[in-house]
């Protein structure tokens, strides 16, 4: 390799290397209220933050369903924005996040909701919980942020954590969508060595497939959701 090539594939290497910093990055993003919300939901405004959560729900609950014994966990749960009105509809809900910046904002939001809990991953990873405790796993728009294996850790894990028969939900925004491919070339644009660490990553259909399948779930359907968004589910065999 040439030095010139060696120096590039160098500034590469640490630029892609701190978009594994997730616990920096995030925390980064937490430091104040505005840029925590900004980050998460795109927007600081409580009612809007409400209606996205409650439209998401309504996407979760035919996929997936949501009863109200279920011991629910969300993977990246930021703000809290989801947790919030998802912990009216069933008996706990437990939101982890790697960022405790976040979380912060969370229970400032959760304050009143005394069947929720939050805790902040010590690294990518559920090692915090036990096996087979929640009845449904979700995540939602992190694996963007996400690298491919990292992803998977989050699958595995899931399965590790969730109770026989119990059901799991990954969703990202999609490779084969006008977004997912403007997003795609946008970011084929910039030139290696100046590569930021927060670029949006898609998914394709085969690859959440894929990362269920082999983590062991049974059932394994990809459903097409507004906003170009793709989801997993699958379920825990008994
Ligand atoms: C765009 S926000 C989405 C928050 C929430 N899921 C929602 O829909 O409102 C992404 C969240 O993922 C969290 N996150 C980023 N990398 C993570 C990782 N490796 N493990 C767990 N959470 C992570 C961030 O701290 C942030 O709270």
């Amino acid at each position: 390799m040439s030095s010139d090539a060696q120096a590039r594939w160098q500034a590469a290497a640490s630029s892609l290397g701190d978009r594994s910093s997730y616990k920096k990055v995030w925390d980064r993003q937490a430091t104040d209220l505005d840029l925590a919300w900004l980050s998460v939901a795109g927007h600081t405004d409580e009612a809007t933050l409400d209606l996205t959560a409650r439209g998401f729900i309504d996407m979760l609950r035919p996929a997936v369903g949501i009863g109200p014994n279920d011991i629910v966990l969300e993977i990246g749960c930021g703000i809290g924005r989801v947790g919030k009105p998802l912990s009216q509809e069933c008996l706990h809900w437990f939101g982890a996040d790697i960022s405790g910046g976040m979380l912060g904002h969370a229970a400032a939001r959760l304050r009143d909701r005394p069947n929720t809990t939050l805790v902040e991953l010590a690294t990518v990873g559920l090692q915090e919980f036990p096996g087979d405790a929640f009845d449904l796993v979700y995540c939602t728009i992190v694996f963007m942020h996400l690298f491919e294996w990292d992803r998977f850790r989050y699958v595995e894990e899931a399965f590790r954590v969730l109770r026989p028969g119990g059901r799991c939900y990954f969703d990202n925004f999609s490779l084969d969508s006008d977004h997912g491919w403007n997003v795609f070339m946008e970011s084929a644009r910039y030139p290696l060595e100046r590569r930021p660490a927060h670029l949006s990553m898609s998914s394709s259909r085969e690859e959440l497939g894929v990362y269920l399948r082999k983590a062991g779930f049974a059932d394994v359907r990809v459903h097409d959701l507004p906003n170009e968004l793709i989801a997993a589910t699958g379920r825990k065999p008994d």
